[in-house]
């Protein structure tokens, strides 16, 4: 890992505040002065500020049921960030693996391990993410056969890969995907002439909401080992 972010990850400083003192000599890597923030470092390596030996906190994992209206950033936008629901410390070193757009509500996995989120971004990792979706018009009988063998997306070079309709009745279906392109899931329905009206993801790989409208909780080891950590 980069070295300010090991910084980070072993004090409370943000990574502003490791690059000035990076950059002051403070900080030795194996009997070395390293003043480059980029300098990819081993949790393995001697290292120290100020003559203190620095040791990693371990990685955070987090399932978050985000409410309406709420962004997934690290900072407000047009309306509330989602970490204003988490109440731990250092929040600002932690991200979302596959935002959800503000009028989505649902699950989102927050962490601050980018090996562990890589996993489930990744369109060649194949994770499935499962939406219930409500919709403004009826299904139509072809939705899931055109899914399956994915559709044009506007400005989009290729079809979505292969999609699983599931109906549960005429204006509501579960959604499950393996890509995660903007607005994707809305802009399948507009493919076909439909709009969605409200959007709810309940799944990522082997991870399932279970927790109410604006909890948190920290994930369960089984659940970390979904995506190789
Ligand atoms: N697809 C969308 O259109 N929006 C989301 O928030 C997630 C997937």
């Amino acid at each position: 890992m980069r070295l300010d972010k090991f910084i980070c990850k072993s004090t409370d400083l943000s990574r502003t505040e490791a690059t000035i003192l990076l950059r002051e000599g403070r900080v030795i890597v194996n009997d070395e002065v390293i003043t480059n923030e980029a300098t990819q470092v081993h949790e393995n390596n001697s290292i120290t500020l100020d003559g203190q030996v620095l040791t990693p906190r371990p990685s955070r994992y987090i399932m978050m049921h985000k409410p309406l209206n709420t962004v997934c950033s690290n900072v407000d936008d047009s309306y509330p960030s989602l970490f204003r629901y988490i109440d731990i410390d250092n929040v600002s070193n932690l991200h979302i693996a596959g935002r959800l757009d503000a009028d989505t509500t649902g699950l989102v996995l927050i962490t601050d391990d980018g090996r562990w989120s890589f996993n489930i971004i990744r369109p060649t990792k194949q994770c499935e993410k499962v939406y219930r979706v409500s919709l403004r018009d009826p299904i139509a009988d072809d939705v899931a056969s055109k899914f399956e063998h994915g559709v044009q997306l506007q400005g989009e070079k290729s079809l979505t890969l292969p999609a699983k309709l599931h109906i549960v009745n005429a204006k509501e279906v579960l959604l499950t995907i393996t890509e995660g392109k903007f607005h994707q899931v809305k802009r399948m329905f507009a493919s076909v002439g439909n709009r969605v009206v409200a959007l709810h993801r309940q799944k990522i790989g082997g991870i399932s909401l279970d927790i109410e409208i604006g909890q948190w909780r920290y994930l369960r080891d089984d659940e970390i080992k979904c995506f190789g950590s």
